[in-house]
């Protein structure tokens, strides 16, 4: 531990000597040698309160290039904060400002928008792309719904920088008010700590580009532009606060803030450092608890969290020790500003980068005591920002960079050139199928729940099949490695043998074609399951890297999800959170489990209903599982179901209806169309969450061999005695009389739909999952009138009052005799595979 300390604050000096270093001249203002302020759309200048002026319109027509029709739009009647915001400036086409830079480095990039009332356009339903010097997304797709103002800040390296307005789809483009103005070259360092792992330095951070998510002036009023420094804007942190009672305002006379010798005001006034949180009630005998703030954040991105301290609280130097942490994990241990920065009321700022998979949601920044009987036991945080920092294609906003490149997509370079190269090499011998391109079907716009705003891109170039298959597995594996930020924390091999207790066969908790499961403990107490690769396995590696990149960049609370992972000796493990409950299918048969009841059963499937949903429609390219299957599903402590086991799982590429692909998954539970046509579309998986749901109705296996023939496929026998209206024959005894027969009609009938034989015909996730919350109100309805008519189920007898009874497993003695056959169900391994030809995943 002492170590570690000692590493934090070798860190911490260095950050603070460099300051020194990169602004000798120490200024406390700043002169923008670039500051261009206008006031788009409007026919006069315009001076705000702060004294800034805005040129007029036309004074301003020299930085545009613009073919289309002059549309400058007024409403002086309009009520808004600052006046920039009652004209607008409407593009019908595109629209190019370009600035000259007089001085090539940081500029704040301040773009305003306030769609004004007029006759002609509609422009809260506009949608337009900004670019700038052609190759930097900042806004995609963007409708401002309001007065918006998005702030950038990029190292501008060429004289002339372009802002270019696009609308998409005919939608005209407009801005109220644009400011480019210098900033000083200390606003950012080239070098940052990461967060996590501790000790890793970020370099080349100078050639980021950032958007301000958040400012705060914690514990104190809002900053305008007029009283910092820089222009900026610092808002009150009062709305992010998690428990106000936790915390309180606290503030000295911004005139006592003293800056180190290199420090600077330009970093942040001194009204910042001059107000702070601290710990509410931090005179009881011994407060333990955090002052905690909660931010939104997008966790496809990376962040620059940049933290302002001043010790405003303490009576004497070296009393004050505290923890940071962001996003749940130490960033600053036993700060002790004292030693720091030689003095009290002395400015301090600590940059922390945050790469994206440890963005959690909600993303938290906490101060705390340490756990020690040293010093007052208080924390304090005087100021917080949060900037995005560009994606890998260069953009803020959106998986794809101005030239149309996907940062998720199968031209994701070399992550996804890895994983096809080795399906190539370990398949090709089999002889390579060449891949049938369907023209997408016509009702795709509509139909299709996908982003359409992935449409009218194209994908990247796929050309990296031929390339990378030259080189040996060995580079190919730490190609993969290195050009990839989201892959959970790393853990030691050495870490995971204590945590599973040197891989003891009694923690193994489950069994799957990739290998074994293991139970285990980190050393902070968390439970984890620990899935250790066969590293012998070509289908291994591949499956264990889709893994990994599928859930390091998703992130939902129906999808379980990753700690770290461990590539030690050429292992190849995978740390997931630890789900106690394990998979549903145990809970429904074969394992003499409690039984659930039907409203139990029906939360688990909405649960993963939803995560199939997000899948499906909430990351930026859609992701088809591939392998839905009751084992797939996993409960946690209580019971909510998490999708698991994405090793086969497939990125859907930009407007993609499917993707053409060997047939994979598990028998019982394959689609058909993906059978005979090799196609794989989101609708597969919906395909198998049907047979899911029978399995949920009726308890028994997808596929069972030692019952009768007719009996032996699950889908097909019970859609044999749904169609003759017969269902309720062969559901789950356990059931019968505590289930509403009109939730179970709405739970059958979303089953069959999903079992339709054409993909077109069955419905989205987002439909099955609106069913199946139906299917949930009717039982609770039905049950509520169940039990006032007191001649409800046996559960219902038991505990007449609680309306949430049916939470409470049942436990039925007679479980086994249930299903006779039950042991010589074939196992249905975790990857399951039908056809082992090389898989290809291309883009039209
Ligand atoms: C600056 O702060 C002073 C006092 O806090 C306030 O009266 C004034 O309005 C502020 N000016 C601007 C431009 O925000
Ligand atoms: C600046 O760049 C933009 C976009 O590339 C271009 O349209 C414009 O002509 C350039 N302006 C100057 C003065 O070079
Ligand atoms: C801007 O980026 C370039 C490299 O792209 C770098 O050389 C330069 O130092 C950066 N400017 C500042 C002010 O950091
Ligand atoms: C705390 O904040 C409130 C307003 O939010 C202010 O009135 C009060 O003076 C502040 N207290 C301190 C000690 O700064
Ligand atoms: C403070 O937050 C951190 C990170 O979320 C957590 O590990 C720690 O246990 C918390 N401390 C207290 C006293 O709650
Ligand atoms: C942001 O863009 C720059 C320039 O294209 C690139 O060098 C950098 O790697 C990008 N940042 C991230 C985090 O990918
Ligand atoms: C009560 O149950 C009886 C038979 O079980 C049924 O006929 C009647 O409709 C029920 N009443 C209500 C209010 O549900």
């Amino acid at each position: 531990m002492a170590i570690l300390h000692l590493l934090i604050f070798s860190v911490t000096v260095s950050v603070v000597s460099s300051a020194v270093t990169t602004n000798p001249a120490k200024s406390d203002t700043f002169k923008p040698p670039d500051n261009y302020l206008i006031d788009c759309g409007s026919s006069s200048q315009t001076t705000l309160p702060d004294r800034r002026t805005f040129t007029s319109d036309s004074t301003s027509s020299q930085y545009l290039q613009y073919e289309g029709r002059e549309i400058n739009l007024h409403d002086q009647s309009a009520n808004v904060p600052l006046p920039i915001y009652k004209s607008a400036k409407v593009f019908d086409s595109k629209a190019t400002y370009s600035f000259h830079v007089s001085k090539t480095g940081w500029h704040w990039v301040r773009l305003h928008f306030n769609p004004v009332k007029n006759k002609e356009f509609k422009l809260q339903e506009t949608k337009f792309t900004v670019v700038a010097c052609e190759t930097l997304v900042l806004l995609h797709e963007y409708s401002p719904k309001g007065i918006e103002m998005q702030e950038y800040l990029m190292n501008v390296t060429t004289e002339n920088l372009s802002i270019r307005f696009s609308g998409e789809k005919q939608s005209p483009a407009f801005v109220n008010a644009i400011e480019v103005v210098s900033a000083p070259d200390m606003v950012v360092s080239d070098n940052v700590d990461s967060l996590f792992p501790v000790g890793k330095k970020i370099d080349g951070v100078t050639r980021f580009s950032f958007q301000k998510m958040y400012r705060l002036n914690v514990g104190g009023a809002v900053i305008g532009p007029g009283n910092d420094t820089l222009g900026r804007n610092w808002d009150s942190d009062k709305r992010y606060l998690k428990s106000e009672s936790f915390a309180k305002n606290i503030s000295i006379a911004p005139s006592v803030v003293t800056y180190l010798e290199g420090g600077s005001p330009l970093i942040a006034p001194p009204t910042v450092y001059a107000s702070a949180m601290e710990m509410g009630n931090s005179n009881t005998i011994a407060p333990n608890f955090n002052v905690t703030w909660e931010f939104d954040l997008d966790h496809a991105y990376a962040y620059l969290v940049r933290l302002h301290f001043c010790d405003i609280v303490s009576k004497s130097l070296n009393t004050l020790y505290f923890n940071v942490y962001v996003g749940g994990k130490i960033a600053i241990s036993a700060l002790d500003l004292s030693t720091v920065t030689g003095g009290l009321s002395v400015a301090y700022y600590k940059d922390v980068f945050v790469e994206p998979e440890m963005v959690s949601s909600p993303f938290l920044v906490q101060v705390g005591p340490l756990n020690e009987p040293t010093g007052d036991k208080n924390a304090i945080l005087n100021g917080l920002e949060i900037l995005r920092i560009n994606n890998s294609v260069n953009s803020l906003d959106g998986a794809f960079g101005a030239d149309g490149k996907s940062a998720l997509g199968p031209s994701r370079g070399t992550v996804a050139a890895v994983g096809f190269a080795m399906m190539f090499g370990a398949f090709a011998g089999l002889g390579a199928m060449a891949v049938k391109w369907q023209k997408r079907p016509q009702d795709w716009q509509k139909k299709n729940s996908f982003s359409s705003w992935l449409l009218p891109l194209h994908a990247g170039d796929n050309s990296f099949m031929g390339s990378s298959t030259k080189t040996s597995l060995g580079s190919k594996k730490s190609a993969f490695y290195s050009s990839t930020m989201g892959l959970g924390r790393y853990l030691s091999f050495a870490e995971l043998q204590e945590a599973t207790k040197n891989w003891d066969s009694n923690s193994v908790i489950g069994v799957g074609g990739f290998g074994n499961v293991y139970y285990g403990v980190l050393e902070d107490g968390t439970k984890v399951a620990v899935k250790r690769g066969n590293p012998q396995s070509e289908q291994g590696i591949n499956e264990f890297q889709t893994e990994l990149q599928m859930l390091s960049k998703l992130r939902h609370r129906h999808l379980v999800s990753l700690i770290g992972y461990c590539d030690e000796n050429a292992e190849m493990i995978l740390v997931y959170e630890f789900m106690q409950h394990g998979p549903m299918r145990d809970h429904l048969y074969g394992k003499g489990l409690p039984t659930i009841s039907w409203k139990q059963r029906l939360e688990i499937s909405i649960g993963a209903a939803r995560g199939l949903h997000y899948l499906h429609t909430g990351a930026a390219t859609a992701i088809i599982h591939r392998d839905v299957k009751s084992t797939n599903i996993l409960l946690d402590e209580s019971f909510v179901a998490k999708m698991s086991d994405f090793g086969l799982s497939k990125d859907v590429g930009m407007g993609q209806a499917h993707v053409s692909t060997a047939v994979k998954g598990s028998f019982g539970y394959l689609d058909p169309e993906y059978f005979r046509k090799q196609q794989l579309t989101d609708k597969s998986d919906v395909y198998s969450f049907g047979v899911v749901l029978l399995e949920v109705l009726c308890a028994r296996p997808a596929i069972d061999p030692s019952l009768p023939r007719e009996q032996v496929n699950l889908a097909e026998w019970a859609m044999q005695w749904k169609r003759k209206g017969l269902l309720d024959k062969i559901i789950d005894p356990h059931l019968v009389g505590h289930i509403n027969p009109e939730s179970m009609n709405k739970f059958a009938e979303a089953a069959e739909k999903c079992l339709a034989e054409y993909g077109v015909d069955r419905p989205s996730m987002g439909d099955v999952l609106w069913n199946l919350e139906y299917a949930l109100q009717l039982q609770d309805q039905g049950k509520t009138d169940e039990e006032s008519n007191g001649s409800g189920s046996a559960l219902a007898n038991s505990a007449p009052l609680a309306p949430t009874v049916d939470n409470r497993p049942v436990t039925t003695p007679a479980q086994a005799s249930q299903n006779p056959a039950e042991v010589q169900v074939i196992e249905e391994h975790s990857s399951t595979t039908m056809f082992a030809h090389h898989a290809n995943l291309n883009s039209r």
